[in-house]
């Protein structure tokens, strides 16, 4: 909500409406004894309702650094947001006070990590975590806010929610902890949801499962995703258009499809050429040169060309 302090931004002839999470140009270093680590360079992404854009690239390159920063929940210190806007349907989180922030985050967006065990409370039933949400936010009373996590539970297809809704994390298998944190993050119908990783702790069958749930409640509730993944795989099926990262810095955001039709930047075409493929049995698979170095001290050269191509071809455009 605006107030006087909080001035509604200026109308932005280039865009008709505001994006639902419009990153522009952020940076975001780390002030550590040996130096500062710039872990975002300039990053840009947008998002609409209704859409789900995939954040990729290997570990290291800034994907969670960049959400953390979106959501308000980065380390500080060591880390700080040094430039760029964080745009929320228009408004700049970055200039918002702590407590709208609070009040935007779990409520007009939410995060799912990658590790349920950790990111639950251990000593708290599952309903209590749940109904928690609604009692907080919502001022509901245990009773309701108890039939309301029940519903939840109901939602991402939990087996007999009823009567496991009194259970304790650690009783649940890793694919319906994983779902547990997905009704956290859906509990007060947020615009956008995060999710980092959400399924790599899982097998493979259940990562599916945990994967389609995701993608139908997004589509039911039309909420923008943020799908963070290094699993090219899992994203080919989801996502509308897909950004990769590489040491803090987008290098190539395209719509799903023409990433694997003409991927333009060599680190996607690696990325790309790295997925293991039925048609090429026997064959060594592709391995990316070097790491994405973020490391105080670096210059301001790609840092892709650095650890892998500068001694074969002449720098391309960054
Ligand atoms: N608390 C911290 N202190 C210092 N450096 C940090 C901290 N958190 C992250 N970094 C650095 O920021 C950079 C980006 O990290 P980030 O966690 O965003 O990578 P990522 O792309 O999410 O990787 P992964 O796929 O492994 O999750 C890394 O170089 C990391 O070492
Ligand atoms: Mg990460």
């Amino acid at each position: 909500m605006a107030t006087a302090t909080t001035p509604e931004p200026a109308p932005d002839s280039s865009t008709p409406a505001p994006a639902l999470l419009d990153v522009r140009d952020l940076y975001v270093e780390f002030r550590t004894r040996d130096g500062v680590a710039q872990a975002v360079n300039g990053v840009s992404y947008r998002v609409d309702a209704g859409e789900t854009l995939a954040v990729l690239g290997e570990s290291g390159s800034g994907k969670s650094v960049t959400a953390q920063a979106v959501m308000g929940i980065l380390d500080s210190p060591p880390g700080f947001v040094t430039g760029g806007e964080v745009l929320f349907r228009g408004r700049d989180l970055l200039k918002a006070a702590p407590e709208e922030r609070r009040r935007v985050r779990g409520a007009r967006m939410a995060m799912i990590f990658q590790d349920a065990l950790s990111s639950l409370n251990p000593v708290l039933s599952v309903g209590a975590q749940l109904g928690e949400m609604y009692e907080v936010h919502q001022g509901m009373k245990r009773k309701d806010a108890r039939a309301k996590a029940v519903e939840l539970m109901d939602r991402v297809k939990i087996p007999a929610a009823r009567s496991r809704v009194g259970d304790y994390p650690h009783q649940f298998s890793g694919g319906m902890r994983q779902r547990i944190m997905i009704a956290m993050a859906l509990a007060l119908e947020p615009d956008l949801i995060i999710a980092d990783e959400p399924t790599t702790a899982l097998d493979v069958t259940v990562q599916a499962q945990v994967m389609d749930l995701l993608a139908d409640l997004q589509r039911e509730y039309a909420m923008g995703l943020i799908l963070i993944t290094h699993d090219l795989g899992v994203v080919a099926d989801v996502a509308d258009r897909i950004a990769v990262m590489y040491a803090g810095r987008i290098v190539e955001t395209s719509p799903i499809h023409d990433l694997y039709k003409t991927p333009a930047h060599p680190y996607t075409r690696g990325l790309l050429d790295s997925i293991p493929r039925l048609d090429q049995k026997g064959q060594e698979l592709y391995a990316i040169k070097g790491l994405p170095d973020v490391a105080p001290g670096r210059s301001s050269a790609c840092h892709f060309w650095e650890e892998t191509v500068r001694d074969e071809e002449p720098p391309h455009d960054r």
